[in-house]
């Protein structure tokens, strides 16, 4: 296994539509175990398969904390079946580093997608699980957090990390 370069906005892959996943081989399994391990190592609850230069339709959570134990969820061609609700909430991610926040979500989604192993699998999640889903299905579609705040945020947004991410 091995920890990957994640990748930062603006690098334009995070800005591609990810393909579906047609095929679960060898390949993918590295993919994902090296995912899971990019996600550890960050550290962070979430990960997207474009996030890693990947454009396909993967996704690793896990929004573990020490009190409490959630599974690692590794999700293939994942689709939101239903949203409910709207809840605001700060939001971060591993490819906008010093940067958070608040947006609005669904607070309530169903997910189908399907497990490592090929088999059909469906997540029914609200708070924190529902926001990273809806966050990491995001960037498979090439959509940042900041892309869902209003224009004048994400202008200011914008020149303000540009400027001093600025190499
Ligand atoms: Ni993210």
């Amino acid at each position: 296994m091995a920890v990957l370069e994640i990748r930062r906005y603006p690098d334009p892959v995070l800005k591609k539509k990810a393909g579906p996943v047609e095929e679960i081989n060898g390949e993918l399994q590295a993919l994902i175990d090296n995912m899971v391990e990019t996600m550890y190592a960050a550290p962070g609850i979430g990960l997207a398969a474009p996030q890693v230069g990947e454009t396909k339709r993967l996704i690793v959570v896990d929004v573990s904390t020490k009190e409490e134990k959630h599974p690692l969820l590794v999700l293939i061609n994942p689709v939101i079946i239903s949203f409910e609700g709207r809840i605001d909430s700060e939001e971060g991610c591993l490819s906008v580093p010093g940067y958070t926040s608040t947006i609005k979500r669904a607070e309530r989604v169903l997910v189908r997608g399907v497990d490592r192993e090929g088999r059909p699998m469906e997540v029914e999640a609200t708070g924190l699980l529902a926001r990273v889903l809806q966050h990491e299905i995001d960037h498979l579609d090439g959509i940042l957090f900041v892309d869902r705040m209003s224009p004048i945020k994400r202008e200011f947004f914008r020149k303000r990390y540009l400027k001093r991410n600025k190499r």
